[in-house]
């Protein structure tokens, strides 16, 4: 409903931007005398129209194309710097409320020193945020520095401009608010500004409520997907919580190997469910306490296409159902589905593979005990260049063997 109504919402903008452009160019085509200003003045004003849409279209593109991708804080600078580039202005924050704390506090800030971003706690109905915040009215300060209020907000050095406080709602209930200073070279803010950022402001509920939506479904098919690997770990017989340990060693390893935040997360999910597909397999093979048959070693060799079969169809899990097809491919071509090598393998099914086998060593199974630590690097450290890759070899003892420190 929400997409539907966005999307009404800029294709409305979209003719109502081609209607403005046909008359602009009419006027183009037959000019009468004296219309020069009417003109310049016309094409400024298709000028503010055409930064508008593009304003609202990159939030609106956020909130449809990247709503599982991208993090909330960059969805909020984004609009900010939108927002300041739209009227003009040199500075400005937005801020969100917390309702546990029940205050306002910056999510995103230009031109705003570090201590006012960290020193701001605003309640509702106090300052000028506050006040926009709790009655969800538009509130220009013209002059600072008289405004006893204003102090709450913003520090000396941000006194002097004066500036707008927007409310940011969704069906009447403000959830933040968009303050704007004015730039020195204008005196007030146009019509055009306010109208502007209102729909500016619009949008960005809009869109923040569908990046919420996909959140939600997101978490919850997250938990769905946790419970499989959950029943998993049950049915297999390695003990305790197998995939939740993988998957917390495998983002502190993607980490250390500099892997971008975006694949990150899929390396995390993609240990997490990297045995997703042995809910295909026997029960009996998999919990075999002694050595599988050739037959029985075929059966098994197909839990990484099942995975992969189960995973490739959720979009929002983008390359994982990849990672999970090749996890027991080796560095040296020797594994399994396909025999890929080295880096034909991806980096997260690299991965994957090194944490994979650590555990599995390390871990009491139905035919032996758990290996001590030393053989388990030992033997880790002879499959280097030859099942796994060296470099995630290296960087995996190294963090193995100084306890997992967390990134600062
Ligand atoms: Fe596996």
């Amino acid at each position: 409903m929400i997409y539907l109504l966005s999307l009404v919402i800029v294709i409305l903008l979209f003719i109502v931007g081609a209607l403005l452009r046909k008359v602009y160019d009419l006027r183009l085509d037959k000019p009468s005398p004296g219309s020069g200003g009417a003109e310049a003045s016309l094409k400024t004003t298709w000028g503010k129209f055409d930064e508008l849409l593009t304003s609202l279209l990159t939030i609106h593109e956020i909130g449809i194309v990247n709503a599982g991708t991208i993090k909330k804080e960059e969805f909020y600078r984004t609009v900010l710097e939108n927002a300041c580039e739209l009227i003009n202005s040199p500075r400005g924050s937005l801020m969100i409320y917390d309702s546990q704390a029940d205050e306002l506090t910056i999510a995103a800030s230009k031109n705003i020193s570090k201590e006012v971003i960290e020193n701001t706690r605003i309640k509702p109905g106090l300052g000028i945020a506050g006040r926009a915040f709790q009655t969800g009215e538009t509130i220009f300060v013209t002059d600072p520095q008289q405004n006893t209020q204003y102090k709450d907000f913003i520090g000396k050095e941000e006194q002097r401009d004066p500036f707008i406080a927007i409310p940011l709602k969704l069906k009447d209930k403000p959830f933040g608010v968009l303050n704007l200073h004015l730039s020195r070279d204008k005196e007030s803010f146009t019509d055009y500004d306010l109208k502007f950022l209102t729909l500016l402001a619009g949008e960005t509920a809009i869109t923040l409520e569908n990046i919420k939506l996909y959140e939600s479904l997101e978490n919850f098919y997250l938990e769905m997907v946790q419970t499989l690997a959950r029943v998993i770990d049950a049915k297999d017989s390695y003990t305790g919580d197998h995939a939740g340990r993988a998957r917390h060693k495998a983002r502190r390893l993607a980490q250390e190997l500099h892997i971008p935040e975006q694949t990150l997360r899929y390396v995390e999910y993609a240990a997490l469910l990297h045995d997703i597909g042995k809910i295909g397999i026997d029960g009996g093979i998999l919990s075999k306490p002694g050595k599988l048959t050739q037959e029985e070693y075929e059966e098994m060799k197909k839990h990484p296409a099942i995975g992969y079969q189960i995973l490739s169809p959720i979009h929002f899990l983008g390359p994982v159902a990849q990672m999970v097809l090749y996890h027991h491919e080796w560095f040296n071509g020797m594994g399994y589905p396909e025999g890929l090598k080295g880096e034909e393998i991806p980096l997260g099914a690299r991965i994957v593979a090194t944490i994979d086998a650590w555990d599995a060593m390390r871990s009491d199974r139905p035919y032996r005990k758990a290996l001590s630590h030393d053989i388990a690097e030992g033997e880790l450290t002879k499959g280097s260049g030859r099942q796994f890759d060296p470099q995630v070899v290296q960087a995996f003892l190294a963090l193995e063997n100084s306890d997992w420190p967390v990134i600062k």
